[in-house]
């Protein structure tokens, strides 16, 4: 095979994308979708950039809901969403109780942003990369867990390891980390030695199916089993519970 063909056939492939999106557009606003509806957002924002979305759908509530289940809406300090896109997982922890101005969410497209912003007025939205989290929140306070949605195994190694870096320096002890993968057969990247893996299970009502993994950060292990009552989470493997360091 020639040496150029590959680079000329991803050129040809972006540029087909492009070409595609504006078809799209125009046809799915003539078949009345509006430049706000959530599917229409993401359908876009997939072409324009696969690799920064990095999931062929939104997430289902089933995932959402799955991922929100693990943030205590009692406990203290700020949760942080990474990747929220058009805002399923953002919607799920609301409806899991945390309130909006305890919520922050970090999405790097604007015009993603601008529909989380429309859509969660009361949340705040930050339009920005997460590979310069520290800086993004800025001095917000104490942080209690970090919900990222991000497509962590589709971005280049450099930029991951500066998002888990800053992960595992913002949340506080005894927060938690939770991230969703396509990539069952391979650990997480947030996975370290001081954080305790206390749960990992797929969820099959999501298309692609997708393993949820949630890490207790800097924390010891504890007798009592993890209370998890909803449907998802019968079935749930709990790995282990886990309590922060004293
Ligand atoms: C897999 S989508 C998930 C969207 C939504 N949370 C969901 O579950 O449907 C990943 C999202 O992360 C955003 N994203 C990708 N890389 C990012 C980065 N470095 N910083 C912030 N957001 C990023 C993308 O724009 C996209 O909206």
């Amino acid at each position: 095979m020639h040496a150029s063909f590959l680079p000329r056939l991803a050129l040809r492939s972006a540029g087909f994308c492009k070409i595609f999106s504006r078809v799209l557009i125009r046809g799915a606003l003539q078949l009345g979708f509006t430049s706000r509806d959530p599917l229409f957002l993401s359908v876009v924002e997939n072409l324009r950039n696969p690799a920064m979305v990095g999931a062929p759908c939104r997430s289902s509530a089933a995932l959402a809901c799955c991922m929100a289940q693990f943030v205590d809406p009692d406990s203290e300090g700020y949760v942080v969403e990474l990747g929220g896109g058009t805002g399923p997982v953002t919607a799920a922890l609301l409806a899991r109780g945390i309130a909006p101005e305890r919520l922050i969410v970090i999405e790097r497209s604007p015009v993603l942003s601008c529909h989380l912003q429309r859509r969660f007025p009361f949340v705040r939205v930050v339009c920005g990369n997460a590979e310069r989290l520290l800086e993004l929140l800025g001095n917000c306070g104490p942080v209690s867990a970090i919900v990222s949605s991000l497509p962590l195994r589709s971005l280049k190694a450099e930029p991951v390891q500066a998002i888990v870096d800053h992960c595992h320096s913002v949340v506080s002890p005894g927060g938690v980390l939770v991230q969703f993968s396509y990539a069952f057969w391979s650990s997480s990247p947030l996975e370290a030695p001081h954080c305790e893996k206390i749960f990992s299970r797929v969820v099959w009502r999501n298309f692609p199916p997708a393993r949820v993994d949630v890490f207790i950060v800097g924390a010891k292990l504890a007798a009592e089993p993890h209370d998890l009552t909803t449907p998802e989470f019968r079935h749930g493997q709990v790995v282990r519970r886990a309590e922060a360091m004293p």
